[in-house]
């Protein structure tokens, strides 16, 4: 046996894996040959969850072929392009949203015999069955995804045997990675992580139970978490551990640990030049605001909106930064404002109408003119009065709303279709003029004005 702690840093990585866009170090794609080539026995399914291009798969495909073993890498991803963090480490420019798979194929293309793709939101993972013996998870980007992948997976890995690929634990904003794994030490153990890079590899010890799940930010109380990511710092080569540290000072500021955040932002200061300190620790308290507003929006979609605003009154009380509490505001409000429009259009495919009505008036209660989601909400009011043919309660709502939408021209779109729709043409065209002046391309109103004019 080799007593190499680090045998992976001898792989070659041929170009077909090295010309591949990834999100991996060079000495990761090495790992990931030969973790798939040497380490794995053969006791399972390799499976890449969050493959992007294909970086990670080409690195396992590549692994398997050299093991001579059958099977393929299953690869799972949403594979919907985001501007926010993609293009950085590609040339390759979509639009939001956008269908990066045929990509995937094409960048893949030299393992296409060793590949099983699927896409697949991991929020709602599904798996065969199978046992698994390598787990590579480069899409555990939440708590909820985190716990979605544990549900579904990890109770496929044998244990003793079965390897999880962690290739986010050296990265501040899933700190909760680091809490799940180490946190329970008779479930996990490390085994190897890479110099150079994020990722470190647990082998599973014992069966896993998904009773634990699902984790949150309750399961580790702070002292907990402290304790964690201590251990994690004091044993880290000086490279990695300030990552520690800002996953430390996230979950500080998550839960109002002032003092420790203080302390944590200082020790980032000394280890860090100047700029990169600053960016890194903007970073975590932007993962630790967004961490907070994923909270107060769960809570109102379990407890609602009382449940919600208490929260926020609590996370007020330990939370110094004012602006933090107006933005988490707004987006509870928007947040609400959404879930009420989805209620009403459930209520409306039940033609519960009159539901679907009062739910559509308390969304754009909470909304303001020109907000994209009025938009939504009055094509939602327009569908509930063409089903229910209501003109009374059209104009009801119409006259209800006038003073708030006044400033919002899909306000006075609707208007006008509901006056058309009533034979008054002349009020109608008016209601056209309105709303072409507050948003002189309106698409809608321009073609309406033609068509009616
Ligand atoms: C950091 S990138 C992965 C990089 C890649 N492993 C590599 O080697 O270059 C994260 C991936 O997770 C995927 N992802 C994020 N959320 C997801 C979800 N809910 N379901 C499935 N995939 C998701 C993204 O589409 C993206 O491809």
């Amino acid at each position: 046996m080799s007593t190499d702690p680090k045998p992976w840093q001898r792989i070659d990585v041929p170009p077909e894996v090295a010309r591949v866009p990834a999100m991996l170090t060079a000495e990761e794609r090495r790992y990931l040959i030969w973790t798939t080539a040497v380490a794995c026995q053969g006791g399972g399914a390799v499976v890449d969850l969050g493959p992007w291009l294909g970086g990670s798969s080409t690195a396992l495909a590549e692994g398997l072929r050299r093991s001579g073993r059958p099977g393929k890498v299953h690869c799972r991803d949403l594979f919907s392009w985001s501007r926010s963090y993609m293009p950085g480490y590609c040339d390759v420019e979509l639009p939001d949203g956008a269908d990066f798979m045929p990509l995937f194929r094409e960048q893949t293309a030299a393992y296409r015999d060793l590949i099983d793709v699927r896409q697949m939101d991991l929020t709602r993972a599904e798996w065969s069955g199978e046992p698994i013996e390598l787990l590579f998870v480069d899409a555990a980007k939440s708590w909820e995804l985190l716990n979605e992948i544990l549900r579904v997976f990890a109770p496929c890995l044998e244990p003793g045997v079965s390897r999880v690929v962690l290739q986010d634990f050296r990265h501040a904003p899933t700190y909760f990675i680091p809490l799940v794994f180490d946190g329970r030490p008779d479930l996990w153990e490390e085994v190897e992580a890479v110099d150079h890079g994020t990722t470190v590899t647990f082998r599973l010890r014992r069966a896993f139970d998904p009773t634990v799940l699902p984790y949150d930010e309750a399961s580790f109380p702070f002292a907990a978490a402290r304790a964690i990511f201590a251990a994690r710092i004091a044993a880290a080569a000086p490279a990695h551990r300030t990552v520690f540290e800002l996953a430390l000072l996230v979950k500080a500021v998550v839960e109002g640990e002032r003092d420790v955040a203080d302390e944590l932002r200082a020790a980032v200061r000394r280890e860090l030049p100047d700029r990169d300190a600053e960016e890194h620790l903007a970073a975590a308290e932007d993962c630790a605001a967004a961490a907070l507003s994923r909270q107060v929006r769960a809570t109102f979609d379990r407890d609602g909106p009382a449940a919600a605003e208490e929260m926020l009154a609590r996370i007020e009380r330990r939370i110094a930064e004012r602006e933090w509490i107006a933005v988490l505001r707004e987006q509870l409000r928007l947040h609400a404002a959404r879930a009420g429009i989805e209620a009403a259009a459930r209520e409306l495919a039940a033609h519960r109408y009159a539901a679907a009505n009062a739910e559509i008036l308390a969304a754009l209660g909470r909304l303001r003119p020109a907000e994209p989601l009025v938009r939504s909400a009055l094509s939602l009011l327009e569908q509930v009065w063409t089903a229910e043919q209501d003109a009374d309660r059209a104009l009801g709502t119409l006259r209800e709303l006038a003073p708030r939408f006044d400033g919002d021209a899909d306000f006075h779109v609707l208007a006008a279709i509901v006056a058309r729709h009533r034979g008054r043409t002349d009020e109608a065209l008016e209601a056209l003029v309105r709303a072409l002046r507050l948003a002189p391309a309106h698409a809608d109103a321009l073609r309406l004005r033609a068509e009616w004019s």
